[in-house]
């Protein structure tokens, strides 16, 4: 976000990054969002600094131009052949045993004269520290950035020892934690909405706000990533992460400044004033036919669905929930924020819900206000309108990982979550990990399972959000 700025004088923070190593370049990732995004970055900002992609495939330069020529076919489909030539024209390949000093000293001659570095670990989290001591040893993180690929641990104390082993070698400055949500522009545009529009300050706080919901439902199941979803869970995968990045924007203060870590600041509070959650604000389920995935255990207790009811102990939120529930496998593919006003004091102009906020972020982001009217006719009674705002699809819009890689790349810290924001996120949800709660079954292609109602039924009832 480049209209904040850094402090004055900072100019090594701000100093761009000369070369890009990034491990992890045979992975999926790599392949489905990585390459895109440095085809579109040589084509909007004129990328043109080496990219070395680190493999531990056993293959050669050419194995890794052909995948990212598939990978930008796939994924690109607007770049040309003269476009990717430029892109491949950046490229080498380093491959890699992370365990051998040689992999480290290959990649230290790469980076030749590049005197400001960055590092992007796309790589399984397990791998992290040998790679991380494996760039102090040799030199490659000498005045260099590193980019750290979600999850960033597994709970607080491996995230804590996490933060140990890089601080080991990097400065906080030059790290930059991704959580592909914070580069996503309707999120970014929940806090231009919030502190753009003079009229939302007065009512956005507990004497105005009955309570907040946040829906993030995905259709499609674990697609192939059982392994992965068996460590996780729903929990680890979106909760502390994206999904907190969320109330965060919806709860926080309004940033004191324009400079740069004001607005992590800002955030890093409010999931400090979120109380521990506790088994009896959690609800989790699991699709019907998960523990038949391949490499899922058959009696699987992790989640692939968890509901939430949250408290933010401040002085503006003091008793409104924020309720989140996430899920795989469920009725659409849609992320959706509701913001539920309290009714006025007459009933004759609002007897049910009626009056909201309501955010979609996905997949076309849209605001709606939900306004009473008088339904036309003699009888005095009220409807439901909505205000709606649909932001046009922006065929030229930036992927977030486009934009994270570049800011990054420029130091600018402001999408990534800090040291001290990703340890109190994990501190919310610690009480909660390891299976500890029943885990409910549902239907695939359901909104989750109805024990889940209970946690909102002070509240009316989870918000559905339209096809
Ligand atoms: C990832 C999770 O971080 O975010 C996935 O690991 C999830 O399970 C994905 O599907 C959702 O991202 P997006 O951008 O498609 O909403």
């Amino acid at each position: 976000m480049t209209a904040l700025s850094h402090i004055p004088g900072d100019d090594d923070l701000a100093t761009p990054s000369d070369a890009l190593v990034f491990f992890g370049a045979t992975g999926d990732l790599a392949y489905k969002k990585i390459f895109p995004a440095l085809q579109a970055m040589v084509l909007r900002r004129n990328l043109d600094i080496p990219i070395i992609g680190v493999g531990r495939s056993d293959w050669t330069l050419e194995q890794l131009l052909n995948r990212a020529r598939e990978s930008v076919k796939s994924f690109y489909p607007s770049a040309t052949d003269e476009d990717f030539a430029k892109l491949a024209k950046l490229l080498r390949y380093v491959d890699a045993d992370y365990q051998k000093a040689e992999t480290f000293d290959q990649l230290r001659s790469e980076l030749g004269a590049a005197k400001r570095p960055i590092h992007y670990l796309a790589i399984p989290p397990s791998v992290f520290p040998t790679v991380i001591e494996g760039l102090g040893r040799s030199k490659c993180a000498q005045n260099a950035r590193v980019i750290v690929e979600k999850p960033f641990g597994r709970d607080l104390a491996s995230s804590r020892s996490l933060n140990r082993i890089i601080h080991a070698v990097f400065n906080e400055a030059d790290i930059f934690r991704i959580d592909h949500y914070l580069g996503k522009e309707a999120v970014q545009n929940l806090v231009f909405f919030r502190f753009g529009n003079t009229f939302l300050e007065p009512i956005w706080n507990r004497h105005y706000v009955k309570s907040v919901q946040i829906t993030m439902a995905e259709k499609f199941g674990v697609a192939g990533r059982g392994k992965l979803y068996e460590e996780t869970g729903t929990i680890r995968d979106v909760i502390q992460n994206h999904l907190l990045q969320i109330v965060g924007f919806l709860a926080m203060e309004p940033p004191a400044s324009t400079y740069a870590d004001s607005l992590r600041d800002e955030q890093v509070k409010v999931f400090r004033m979120i109380r521990p959650l506790n088994p009896d604000n959690l609800v989790r389920g699991q699709f019907k036919g998960y523990r038949r995935e391949k490499d899922v255990h058959p009696s699987s207790q992790v989640e692939t669905y968890a509901a939430v009811r949250l408290f933010v102990d401040s002085w503006r939120w003091e008793g409104v929930p924020f309720f989140i529930r996430a899920g795989k496998c469920l009725h659409s593919t849609v992320t959706e924020v509701m913001v539920e006003l309290k009714r006025p004091p007459i009933a004759k102009f609002f007897p049910n819900q009626g009056n909201y906020f309501r955010f979609r972020l996905n997949p076309q982001v849209t605001i709606g206000i939900g306004a009473r009217i008088k339904h036309p006719g003699e009888a005095w009674n009220g409807q439901t309108t909505e205000l709606t705002a649909v932001k046009p699809q922006d065929s030229d819009e930036m992927d977030p990982y486009e934009r994270l890689l570049g800011d990054a790349m420029d130091g600018e810290g402001i999408l990534f979550t800090r040291e001290d924001a990703v340890e109190a996120a994990w501190q919310i949800v610690q009480p909660v990990l390891g299976n500890q709660t029943p885990v409910f079954e549902y239907e695939p292609g359901s909104w989750g399972p109805r024990e889940a109602d209970v946690l909102v039924e002070d509240f009316g009832d989870w918000h559905t959000p339209a096809e």
